[in-house]
């Protein structure tokens, strides 16, 4: 079965986008076949990826606007077994359109089930708000990735990101679970960073994944060159982080 996982959060700037390239590209390092999709109007994912979210043809656009999309032909691929569907601009515009009626939160699953597709992984990047495509996004995923950033009240916004996401569970998605929560942009030399895991690891005591994101100028560099932290600084304690958060990931693997 494909994993689907929703990386959310409605706080801006916690590390989804981060999470979702550079996963994504530690999934793919261990043979798993990866798609992310950018489903952010600020298109940060497709632009860290080095594509132009301005020249942008076919993209996340189309999942949530064409009923006869296909997923295949929106691919595009960014690296040996990983696949981005890039956002363009006007995401931003779908997610004003839509919205209204019960059925449009499904949009996004019903575009992932109507093609076959050759992935183990879909990685799904959101913005931070809580809106329709954040909605889509949990209807189709089958996890919830939770980034948390180990700063002063990052934990104040966590309760309404779980609220939202069991009301999709008990409304729409009754499969979806909270695959883990991954503190991220963590100094260890600070005392406050320390409270804030302590915070997280109490709140969430059997979902707080052991890995820990490090704050790293690696991770805010790379992006710049288009290249996840993995082939921009392959030693880096961040490369390290996420390849250590691939094997959690695949440790949860239902046998096959
Ligand atoms: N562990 C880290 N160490 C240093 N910089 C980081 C780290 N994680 C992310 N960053 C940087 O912090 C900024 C915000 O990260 P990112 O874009 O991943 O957050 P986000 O949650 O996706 O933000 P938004 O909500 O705006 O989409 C980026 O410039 C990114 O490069
Ligand atoms: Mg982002």
């Amino acid at each position: 079965m494909v994993r689907k996982l929703a990386v959310v959060n409605q706080k801006g700037g916690v590390g989804k986008t981060t999470t979702v390239l550079n996963l994504g590209a530690a999934l793919a390092e261990q043979n798993r076949r990866v798609l992310l999709i950018d489903f952010d109007p600020q298109a940060a994912l497709t632009a860290s990826l080095g594509l132009d979210p301005y020249v942008i043809r076919r993209s996340a656009y189309s999942l949530l606007m064409s009923e006869r999309s296909s997923v295949g032909r929106l691919v595009v691929n960014v690296r040996g077994r990983l696949g981005l569907i890039p956002a363009s601009v006007d995401l931003a515009s779908a997610a004003v359109t839509i919205g209204a009626k019960r059925r449009d939160a499904y949009r996004l699953r019903e575009a992932l089930e109507r093609s076959p597709i050759p992935f183990d992984y879909i990685l799904i990047d959101t913005p931070p708000s809580l809106d329709i495509l954040t909605a889509n996004s949990l209807v189709a995923a089958t996890e919830i990735l939770l980034p948390v950033q180990c700063h002063y009240l990052a934990m104040r916004g966590v309760r309404a990101v779980m609220d939202m996401a069991a009301r999709i569970q008990q409304g729409f998605n009754p499969s979806l679970r909270l695959l883990g929560v991954l503190p991220t942009l963590y100094r260890a030399d600070s005392p406050h960073a320390r409270e804030v895991l302590q915070e997280i690891r109490t709140v969430f005591p059997s979902r707080t994944f052991s890995t820990i994101v490090q704050y790293s100028e690696a991770l805010a560099e790379a992006p710049i060159v288009g290249q996840p932290v993995l082939e921009y600084a392959p030693d880096d304690p961040a490369s390290q982080a996420y390849r250590a958060l691939a094997q959690e990931i695949i440790n949860h693997e239902s046998p096959s």
